[in-house]
């Protein structure tokens, strides 16, 4: 395939997926409009708090500092920007491919105050090579749709776009290495996930390594993602009328049973979901912090006279 054609394959698939309309998502998504893996500290935590604090997970396992640069690559409704730049001070750029989002999210940031902070803009990952580099670069959710023979390409750009001694976190759906494909696989990337593709976490970090990304952590939230799946069909299921309303009852009925099927894939572990932590190593420059502690027991630098 061209790397033409792989846009265009991309841009559809976005389409596709992400423009379906946004008050669907607002529906079963929590209010902060996150679409991934909630990070859930407790039994009792709800998808709104495991949510937040996802976000402020990633924010502290980057060490995000007021003035550092930032880019979320895949930024879905600018939730991870938005909440970097309010809590966390940083200049933030999120892309993504759905126009839709990018309207949404401009509207926030506007309701937010923080357009001198904060930039959502409608690009493709593979035109950033204009940007000047960046601190600290996270990827939430869109190693799915990059495409395997596309990882070294993308890792490098991101490799690329990072200063020396700068962090980048990958977060993304695993697949077990003894995963097979399954008629249920086939159904999704035909009718939810048009260019959607997944990799073994072993794989996806030799392909750093060999970007010459240097792996500083690994953690595993497969059972994470499991109960983010079930409350989101929860929630989908309670707003099913608004919902087929919305987008009709075909594509309400499908995008139930994805969200069903890939509870039971995590559950089953067929599927997983990591995030690789991983440095542009600079020698001169000292790297993250030994040890995993402070990200859990520091206070966020949260920007004075800011609420949570
Ligand atoms: C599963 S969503 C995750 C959104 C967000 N990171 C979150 O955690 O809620 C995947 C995102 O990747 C974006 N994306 C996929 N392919 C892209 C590309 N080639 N360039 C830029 N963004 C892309 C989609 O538009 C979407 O915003």
């Amino acid at each position: 395939m061209t790397s033409t054609d792989r846009r265009s394959l991309d841009a559809q698939a976005i389409e596709h997926h992400y423009d379906l309309s946004n008050d669907f998502y607002a529906l079963f998504l929590d209010p902060l409009m996150v679409y991934t893996c909630a990070y859930y500290r407790t039994p009792e935590t709800t998808l709104a708090q495991a949510q937040a604090d996802k976000l402020d997970l990633v924010c502290r396992k980057l060490r995000l500092a007021p003035g550092e640069r930032f880019l979320d690559v895949g930024c879905g409704w600018g939730s991870l920007a938005i909440w970097a730049a309010k809590h966390y001070g940083v200049q933030a750029l999120g892309v993504t491919l759905s126009r839709e989002q990018v309207a949404y999210a401009k509207a926030w940031i506007a309701r937010e105050g923080l357009e001198h902070l904060c930039r959502v803009e409608h690009r493709d990952y593979r035109d950033l090579v204009t940007e000047d580099s960046f601190d600290k670069i996270s990827a939430i959710g869109i190693i799915e749709h990059v495409g395997i023979a596309n990882y070294r390409a993308y890792f490098e750009e991101i490799y690329g776009l990072l200063r020396p001694g700068g962090l980048f976190l990958n977060h993304g759906i695993t697949r077990n290495h003894y995963w097979e494909r399954t008629p249920q696989w086939d159904f999704l990337v035909e009718h939810v996930f048009p260019n959607g593709e997944l990799d073994t976490v072993s794989h996806i970090s030799t392909v750093l390594e060999e970007a010459r990304f240097e792996i500083s952590d690994v953690e595993c939230l497969r059972e994470h993602y499991a109960r983010t799946c079930r409350a989101w069909a929860e929630r989908l299921l309670a707003h099913a009328e608004h919902a087929i309303a919305l987008v009709g009852k075909r594509k309400y009925r499908t995008w139930l049973l994805y969200l069903h099927s890939s509870a039971v894939g995590f559950e089953q572990a067929s599927i997983g979901l990591h995030q690789i932590v991983a440095l542009r190593r600079d020698p001169s420059v000292r790297g993250v912090p030994t040890t995993r502690e402070s990200i859990y027991t520091e206070t966020p630098a949260r920007i004075p006279g800011r609420a949570a």
